[in-house]
């Protein structure tokens, strides 16, 4: 059937064809949720990039699009986000049409083969008909290159009264802002020193969340290439406030997404009906330390599932909590409870919800071939080992035990998402996640557990293709 190679994901984005990475570009329009991602539509390695397209009506059925934004001479098109200009700031649109626009990084190849340093530049390009065509603005670009050689990814929202560009500048995010997407004014820099630096920062978002007890933050997130927790790409995210020029971190701890190793460049959907109130979430489900090598062929990558973020207390500090999006249910086939501490998974696509008694515990899923992962709790905190777990040797880093975490918290609740290529594991409703690609030969059909209650649930899921 369509999309049924080995490791193709079954209820994952991934491209039709060829290379991906970074999610760019979210906006909700029209009853439609758009998706972009980078894409080289002729090689499933990375290369000159361009802007796939895809549109969901429930952030899991998936339809794939044409091309939306392909390299140009002023370069290949990188990272970026897009909004619905609702006034028509811009004058690309009209009054009764405002367009959707597309802010993304220029990369021209030659200045950055040539030794020049000024390579990014900051394009935008529009559409009038819901994002089916897009047209580049005739004045690009409409942010120069200071002299700096990192600095892309621009992520813009509107923030008060006007529009807000958070950018990744090599070390650090720059904002800038805007009354029409097209002239950009210089505000603030955020370099904090406590941060993570072990890699460049890429990919920032900026946005609000409101604690449990009401109040409004602002969050910060980057990512970082390399000096993840767990080795190579992960996204580092700050807590505190922005007036409207500066962002301010209300603490100064290391705070990190996912523990897991895959789940990078993440950022979240811009212009979701308020009536709505989410703030949506997805990533690129891979790592840059194996991404261009992984055992893959029609296709390289996909996404992390959807998920919905929200403030959680922990101790003295907030965290972000991912969630998956509740639309996820929908893929339930059926559903079973099984008793005990060793039993059969039948389905290959498959939802495990499954209680932990308080202290260590252990998890390992298996199949006939011997391939296993094994997730365990040792005193606060949480390994997850894959090194068994397939295909591996096409990365050596690829093995290596993951930990995370659990500054104090008790864990009651461990939902994990089987699919093809990839376990997602949400504890204690994603206040702590582990996003992880693996290979089997065969699906993990066997678990066996140690501290757990004797009652679980197993979910079978739908292919979405
Ligand atoms: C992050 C990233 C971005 C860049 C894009 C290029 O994974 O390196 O900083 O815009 O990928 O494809």
């Amino acid at each position: 059937g369509r999309f049924d190679e080995p490791f193709r994901p079954q209820y994952h984005f991934s491209p039709p064809s060829q290379w991906m990475n970074d999610p760019n570009g979210m906006v909700y329009h029209a009853g439609e949720y758009h998706l972009f991602y980078q894409h080289y539509p002729d090689s499933n390695v990375w290369g000159p990039m361009h802007w796939g397209h895809a549109v969901s009506k429930d952030l899991v059925h998936w339809e794939h699009l044409p091309i939306a934004i392909a390299p140009d001479s002023l370069g290949w098109i990188f990272s970026g986000s897009a909004v619905l200009d609702e006034t028509n700031s811009s004058g690309l649109g009209t009054a009764d049409n405002p367009p959707l626009v597309a802010i993304y990084t220029y990369h021209d190849p030659v200045g950055a083969e040539a030794g020049r340093e000024d390579y990014q530049t900051q394009g935008i390009a529009y559409s009038t008909d819901g994002g089916r065509n897009w047209t580049k603005y005739a004045g690009n670009p409409v942010l120069e290159n200071p002299g700096i050689r990192d600095f892309r990814d621009p992520k813009v929202a509107w923030i008060g009264e006007r529009w807000i560009m958070s950018l990744a500048v090599k070390d650090r995010i720059r904002f800038y802002s805007s009354d029409n997407l097209l002239e950009w004014t210089y505000e603030s820099d955020f370099q904090p020193e406590w941060a993570a630096y072990g890699g460049v920062w890429e990919c920032p978002d900026l946005f609000p969340l409101t604690t449990p007890e009401g109040e409004e933050k602002w969050i910060l997130f980057v990512s970082i290439n390399p000096g993840g927790p767990n080795g190579g790409s992960a996204t580092q995210y700050f807590v505190g406030d922005f007036d409207g020029s500066t962002f301010t971190s209300e603490s100064d701890q290391v705070k990190w997404l996912d523990y897991g190793a895959d789940n990078y460049a993440g950022v979240t959907w811009s212009n979701v009906p308020k009536s709505d109130g989410r703030r949506l979430f997805i990533g690129w489900m891979s790592n840059w330390t194996y991404a261009n090598v992984v055992p893959t062929e029609n296709w390289r990558s996909a996404n992390t599932l959807p998920r919905e973020l929200a403030l959680v207390r922990q101790g003295e500090t907030y965290r972000v909590r991912s969630s998956p999006v509740a639309e996820l249910e929908k893929l339930r086939k059926s559903s079973s409870t099984k008793e005990g501490d060793s039993w059969a998974i039948d389905a290959e696509l498959a939802e495990l919800l499954l209680f932990p008694e308080a202290g260590d515990f252990s998890l390992e899923l298996s199949n006939d071939a011997g391939e296993r992962i094994i997730l365990a709790k040792k005193g606060d905190q949480l390994t997850f080992d894959r090194s068994q777990s397939g295909v591996t040797g096409f990365s050596e880093a690829f093995t290596a035990l993951h930990t995370a975490p659990l500054h104090g918290m008790e864990v009651t609740e461990l939902r994990v998402f089987l699919d093809r290529s990839s376990v997602e594991i949400f504890v204690n409703q994603g206040a702590l996640v582990l996003s992880e690609i693996v290979f089997p030969e065969q699906p993990y059909s066997r678990i066996r557990l140690t501290g757990f209650k004797s009652s679980h649930q197993v979910h079978e899921l739908a292919s979405i293709w």
